[in-house]
């Protein structure tokens, strides 16, 4: 059984598809289903690599201007994609260090001083919980053990004692998405605020964060965004000016680029900088983000739906057990599936070049580059795997 053969419209035509898919070299050694783990890498990186070197090979000082307009078109690039203005983005190496900045802004000082989570995290996430306890922070997580978000038990919990509701957009374990309105709802009529980690879905789910209200979001270019070594955060443009993160650098202050020490903060999530930025990252990570814009969210969206619809259905007709919510709403990019041995099953599948990732269990996450006939391959491969 392997479904339609052709996706259903608001997709890319036959055309543009193919087209899109030419840009990523990688699809043609494999069928790369590990989009959720680390995207495909565009063609186009090489020219920004060279260029890289062309700039380092003949180094002035003032390379720094062009690449400052390079770092902030970035960053102005990902608050669009976002529905945020710009200016509302700031870039820097990884989403723990943007979080434990964001996390380094607030005195944690009771009623008000708890951290609401989930055990559905990222590591990173209840790691630096855990750290900033010390000053005062109480971590309370919420979770069944299982791979659902149980949205009314973190509802209940948020309360006037919540500082902040940090959870994922989509769990990076099990692909589940949160409910974002209700939860940005419920927090917000009891005065705390939401900090959302969207690595797992930005590029891949749409997310308007002006439409949703949500205070903070944070992600990272090397998954769907089809980029590398740099991550993201957006702060509400009428909440940046009441927060101020101890954990700084110098690139935050409104005098960082007269190399005198700074009185005042930078405007916008510029606040939210740290020391010298890494300008590479950012131009790398542009030609992916283009790519994606061109095609738009919503056909992105679409096209994801219909590939992972296609993993259940494939997975429903051979007995393998799904982990994810099968539900389009509640689903994000990602299928997870309890298939026994799944690291072996995995390694397997990896010596006949289907590319898949494992975190307790078969996570597999089709792109918008990918075909129905990449996913029935997979899933034939699969089939026989688990069931040696
Ligand atoms: C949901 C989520 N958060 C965070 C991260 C990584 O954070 P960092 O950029 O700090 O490595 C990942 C995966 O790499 C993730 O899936």
């Amino acid at each position: 059984m392997s479904g339609p053969d052709t996706l259903p419209a608001g997709c890319l035509d036959a055309a543009a598809h193919a087209a899109l898919r030419a840009e990523f070299p990688l699809l043609e050694t494999c069928v790369y289903l590990n989009n959720n783990s680390t995207g495909a890498t565009p063609r186009g990186v090489e020219r920004v690599l060279t260029d890289y070197w062309e700039t380092l090979r003949g180094w002035r000082d003032d390379v720094w201007q062009g690449w400052h307009v390079g770092l902030d078109r970035y960053a102005d690039s990902i608050a669009a994609l976002l529905g945020a203005p710009a200016g509302s983005v700031v870039t820097d190496a990884n989403l723990s260090t943007l979080l434990a900045r964001v996390l380094s802004c607030f005195d944690y000082r009771p009623p008000r001083d708890r951290i609401v989570t989930t055990d559905l995290e990222y590591p990173t996430v209840p790691f630096i919980g855990a750290a900033f306890r010390r000053y005062g922070a109480r971590l309370d997580v919420v979770g069944t053990g299982g791979p659902r978000f149980d949205q009314d038990a973190i509802e209940a919990r948020v309360d006037e004692r919540t500082l902040l509701v940090c959870v994922p957009h989509a769990s990076f374990s099990s692909g589940a998405t949160i409910d974002l309105p209700r939860l940005v709802a419920r927090a917000h009529d009891v005065g705390a605020l939401v900090v959302v980690d969207a690595f797992q879905t930005v590029g891949a789910v749409p997310l308007d964060v002006t439409a949703l209200g949500v205070d903070i979001v944070l992600g990272g270019a090397h998954k769907w965004l089809c980029g590398a070594g740099t991550a993201f955060l957006y702060v509400r443009p009428d909440l940046v000016e009441r927060l101020a993160p101890a954990a700084t650098g110098w690139q935050a202050g409104d005098r960082a680029l007269t190399f005198r020490v700074s009185t005042g903060w930078a405007a916008g999530a510029q606040r939210f900088a740290g020391g010298t930025p890494y300008p590479l990252t950012s131009l790398i990570s542009q030609v992916g983000l283009d790519l994606l814009a061109g095609v738009g969210i919503g056909a992105i969206r679409a096209h994801s739906l219909a590939l992972t619809q296609r993993v259940l259905d494939r997975a429903a007709a051979a007995g393998i057990a799904v982990v994810s919510p099968t539900d389009p709403q509640h689903r994000g990019g990602v299928v997870c599936l309890d298939v026994p041995d799944g690291e072996a099953v995995k390694r397997r599948l990896a010596a006949r070049n289907m590319i898949c990732s494992w975190r307790g269990w078969l996570r597999v996450g089709p792109h918008v580059y990918n075909t129905l006939d990449e996913v029935d391959a997979f899933m034939d491969a699969l089939a026989e795997e688990s069931s040696r």
